[in-house]
């Protein structure tokens, strides 16, 4: 047992700056609002932060996980640690304070909640029970590996505003193991406003953990040049666009991989239910070609494939995903913009479907995945529970249990 802290010591959440690859997700994550951001960091106020742990397991880098025991009237504050480039090391305790226990193993249980975390991410924050062990930060900003690009090319109509590209890296003899579901983040060169180096920006793999090419030590991207805000007003996106300018040979800074949670099932005759828009294609592509190239196991379970573009030409890989065999994978696609056809989402075609996406969500073999545009979430999940009222089911019950068993799995942004 460890002796409680004493009033006058706080166990300060920090986030390590040097890892941190600012993807949001605590900040979307933590439920009382105490984790907030500007150009350079992501930090957590320690005035708000209670420890509850929330934001813990869905970092997919581990950068959240850092604690300090600090007299309380001394800890970092908001503005100190946005000015970071690195964490401060620990420091030592007045004696006064230092009953209370300082050492690695009793710093990590006084992380315990201090109060329940709430339920409130829609998505599981623990991977399926079979998939396999994901390896993350292999390399970081310290350290970067540098990747060559082998392949770029768009794979949206050339007529369309959706400017998405299939990139491909190669590691030549450097290890980079991967697994489906998994992201890397990309250095792009150069500095921002303040003059500080650009942090990274986390793309997901579009390729199979056996690379790109089957055998070889090659990884794919999905990227969209970013020509405007959410808003749709001008903005132009400065790893996006660095992306989808590179040419065949240029060099790529890389640290990675990230990821632990939104990762597929291993076991035979796991069913998949993918849904996407435009670049969430990414790794349900990955997913799909893991399934594919293992056709003639026998192994492999279903896949229910609900994608949503604009029109089918700013749907990406449209031409490759059609010559999939339909009895390999059941694709819905929800249009949104094509002349002549009344507007549809995913979340539609899951109502369409609901005869099948139940018989999939009554088998515990199935794991869901939802990819794409933040603003799909509570559809998909207003989606996902009709279905599940109309059989007289009770979705918080299911929801619940697909959280906690790592079967429902969200990445929006
Ligand atoms: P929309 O035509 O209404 O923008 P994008 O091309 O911007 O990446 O979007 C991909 C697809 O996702 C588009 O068809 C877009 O439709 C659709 N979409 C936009 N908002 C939502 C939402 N809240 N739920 C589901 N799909 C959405």
């Amino acid at each position: 047992m460890n002796a409680p802290l004493p009033a006058e010591v706080l166990k300060q959440h920090l986030i390590d700056p040097e890892i941190c690859i600012r993807c949001n997700t605590c900040e979307e994550t933590c439920p009382i609002k105490a984790i907030t951001h500007d150009s350079n960091n992501y930090v957590v106020d320690p005035e708000i932060c209670n420890g509850c742990m929330a934001c813990v397991p869905p970092c997919p880098t581990g950068a959240i996980d850092n604690w300090r025991l600090m007299v309380r009237a001394e800890a970092y504050g908001v503005q100190e640690q946005l000015g970071w480039e690195e964490l401060p090391g620990e420091k030592a305790l007045p004696e006064s304070a230092a009953a209370a226990p300082v050492g690695d193993d009793d710093a990590a249980a006084a992380a315990e909640p201090v109060a329940p975390a709430p339920s409130a991410a829609p998505g599981a924050t623990v991977p399926p029970w079979s998939a396999a062990h994901p390896y993350v930060n292999l390399y970081t900003h310290k350290a970067p590996m540098t990747a060559t690009v082998v392949g770029n090319y768009r794979v949206t109509g050339a007529d369309t505003e959706s400017d998405i590209h299939h990139i491909v890296l190669d590691f030549g003899d450097l290890p980079f193991p991967v697994l489906e579901g998994q992201s890397i983040g990309i250095l792009p060169p150069g500095v921002d406003a303040q003059g500080r180096a650009h942090h990274a920006r986390q793309y997901s793999l579009a390729s199979p953990r056996d690379g790109e090419r089957a055998g070889y030590n090659n990884l794919s991207l999905t990227v969209k040049r970013v020509t405007e805000d959410h808003a749709g007003a001008a903005a132009h996106g400065v790893c996006s666009n660095y992306l989808c300018d590179l040419a065949k040979n240029d060099k790529v800074q890389v640290i990675g991989p990230f990821g632990h949670t939104f990762l597929m099932p291993n076991h035979p005759r796991a069913n998949l239910i993918m849904i996407c828009t435009g670049t969430g294609s990414a790794p349900m592509r990955a997913m799909t070609e893991r399934y594919r190239r293992r056709i003639e196991t026998g192994e492999n379970g279903k896949l229910l494939l609900f994608f949503g573009a604009r029109t089918e030409r700013e749907l990406p890989y449209f031409g490759p995903l059609m010559k999939l065999p339909r009895d390999f994978i059941d694709i819905n696609l929800a249009l949104s913009r094509e002349a002549g056809q009344p507007k549809r989402y995913v979340q539609d075609l899951i109502r369409d479907r609901a005869g099948a996406v139940r018989e999939l969500l009554a088998d515990r073999n199935t794991c869901i995945y939802v990819c794409g545009l933040k603003g799909m979430e509570v559809g998909v999940l207003d989606a996902l529970r009709e279905v599940t009222l109309q059989a007289g089911e009770d979705w918080s019950i299911l929801h619940d249990a697909l959280r906690r068993e790592g079967r429902l799995h969200f990445e929006t942004y």
